[in-house]
Parts: C-alpha cells; structure tokens; sequence
C-alpha cells in the first residue's frame, strides 16, 4: 500500500480507513519490540504516561514493564484488541483506548510524559494543531513529549509525511520547548518490502519536547 504523499500544506492526514487497512495484516511499523530511540531515553520517561496512537502497543507496554502507569490510545479498534491481547499474554496491567488523539481536549486526564512514536507525522497541518493543543490540555507544566517522526531527509515522497526540524520548533512554540531533536533512523518490519526506504530504516527525528510552566 501507498500512504498519502508529503508536502508543504497538507490538509488531509492519513484517514482511519487507511489505517484498518494496515491493521488487515502486520503493519510496516509493528517490529515487535519498542523503537530503540524510545529505550535509549526510558530513564527519563515518568508516569503516568500516555502513548499517543500507540498501535500494538509495544511503547506503552516496554513502560508498563518498568513499573509506570501507562494509558495508551489509538483510533483503529484492532490495533486496540492487539494491544489488550498483549498486556494479557504478558501479565502487564495498561489501559488501552480506542479514542482519536486529536480529540484530547477535555479528557480530564493529567500525564507527566507523552510518547508520541509515528504519529505527529501521519496528520495534516489542522490536526497537527489540533493535536498540540489537546496534548497542553493532558501534560503538566514539566510534562514531556517523546515525539518521534519521519524526517525531511528522508528521500522520497512514500511512507508518511516528511518533517522538518523548523516545523517541529514552530508545531510547538507556544508554550512548549523544544528541548532536543535528534537525527535517528525507524526500524521497520522486516516483511514491508513495498517501500524502499534508507539502507538501515527512514531517517527520522527524535524530539523532546518540556510543556512549559
Ligand atoms: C505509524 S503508526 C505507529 C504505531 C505505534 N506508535 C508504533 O510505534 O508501533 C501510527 C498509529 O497512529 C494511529 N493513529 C493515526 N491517527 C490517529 C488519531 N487521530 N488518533 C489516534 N490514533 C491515530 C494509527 O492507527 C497507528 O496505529
């Protein structure tokens, strides 16, 4: 399957329907295990935590693993029923919801971190707005955003949209800070040979973003 293309202006971001249709068989993003960027910062990652667009669940439930409260959200009911099959298979308690994560105002749930791994890039420029504004209404001031996204070098259009550095600082100038972003690289499913992404997976950007107080 193709995904819809990147571009400076989008309006659309990727439908739900696009998603069950990844969700009919092993998604291109489901390795089974949490992406290492997510690992290689678990010290700094306190609960409660809410894993935005969290698919299977792997992010929510590596956290869950080491003790924190994790709710996780996605809009497609299967990824849901995956994510709830794993955390009972592996005898971890996390909340998995089927709720859109641009619909997070008036939630009235507080988080002290958010994990945000393949999201923010699949939403057009309004609901990546949207979205930002929603995540202020769930953080404390202090609060962090584990965001990680498809990169602008990242050649090619296929895949999810492109992000640039700039945008990531201007997605969240108001009120946040943008404390770090890193060049990493996506590890995909070895199966999702459709797309010919870089030699060693999409180059991407790892973001910490701090709500500010
Ligand atoms: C690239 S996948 C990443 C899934 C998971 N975070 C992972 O790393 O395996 C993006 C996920 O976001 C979900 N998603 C997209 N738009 C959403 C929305 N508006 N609300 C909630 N989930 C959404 C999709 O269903 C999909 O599971």
């Amino acid at each position: 399957m193709t995904m819809p293309m990147s571009s400076s202006v989008v309006t659309n971001s990727i439908d739900r329907a696009a998603f069950e249709n990844f969700y009919a068989g092993p998604a291109p993003w489901d390795i089974g295990k949490p992406q290492p960027a997510f690992t290689a910062v678990a010290d700094q990652v306190t609960g409660p935590i809410l894993d935005a667009g969290c698919g299977t669940g792997e992010h929510a439930l590596f956290f869950a693993a080491r003790g924190h409260r994790v709710i996780g959200i996605d809009f497609v009911e299967e990824a849901i029923r995956r994510a709830r099959r794993k955390a009972a298979e592996r005898g971890l308690a996390v909340e998995f919801l089927v709720k859109d994560a641009t619909a997070l105002a008036q939630w009235g749930k507080r988080f002290a971190s958010v994990l945000d791994c393949g999201l923010f890039h699949v939403f057009s420029d309004d609901d990546r707005r949207r979205y930002v504004r929603g995540l202020a209404e769930v953080v404390e001031p202090g609060s962090r955003l584990f965001l990680l996204c498809f990169s602008d070098e990242e050649p090619g259009t296929e895949g999810p949209r492109r992000v640039s550095r700039q945008e990531l600082y201007d997605a969240f100038a108001d009120g946040w800070e943008v404390e770090s972003v890193q060049p990493v690289q996506v590890e995909v499913n070895p199966e999702f040979t459709e797309v010919k992404f870089s030699q060693g997976g999409p180059k991407a950007w790892f973001a910490v973003v701090r709500r500010q107080g």
